[in-house]
């Protein structure tokens, strides 16, 4: 798969290692940095990667940030993009099952580094779940 990465000053170690994660699966990686602990906004690191999603010419993005919310507010400003939030791994396969997530966003402040793998590992191993769920998600445009 074709996956985007970008994260802040906060995510940056994890988004190294999930990078690694993600080259040993085989995938494509679409790296967005920061690429160091030196303070950014971390719009400037979302928005490549949500509008890839959002144009669909990246399969899935992955985001990181101290509390994973900034980075889960700005992506959602795309259309086409359905960013999760998560802290633990039920919530991981659940934005997969019913809420279609194109985006994983991770907190990187409240989360290890095991857990932000265990994750990413779920996400991309979890299908959605259609029917009903469908219905929904195709509600939340205005
Ligand atoms: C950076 O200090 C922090 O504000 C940022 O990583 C994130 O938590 C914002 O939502």
């Amino acid at each position: 798969m074709k996956i985007a990465i970008g994260c802040d000053h906060a995510g940056y170690q994890y988004r190294i290692e999930i990078m690694d994660m993600l080259a040993k699966l085989g995938h494509e990686i679409l790296d967005f940095g920061t690429d160091n602990d030196a303070s950014v906004d971390y719009p400037d690191h979302v928005h490549p990667v949500s509008k890839g999603v959002d144009a669909g010419s990246i399969d899935l993005g992955i985001l990181i940030c101290g509390t994973g919310n900034g980075v889960a507010m700005t992506a959602n400003k795309y259309t086409n993009v359905r960013a999760g939030l998560c802290w633990n791994e039920e919530i991981v396969s659940l934005i997969r099952q019913h809420n279609n997530a194109n985006v994983l966003c991770l907190p990187a402040r409240f989360i290890n580094i095991k857990e932000a793998l265990h994750f990413v590992h779920i996400f991309l191993n979890t299908e959605f779940e259609g029917g009903r769920h469908k219905r929904r998600i195709d509600k939340i445009c205005i």
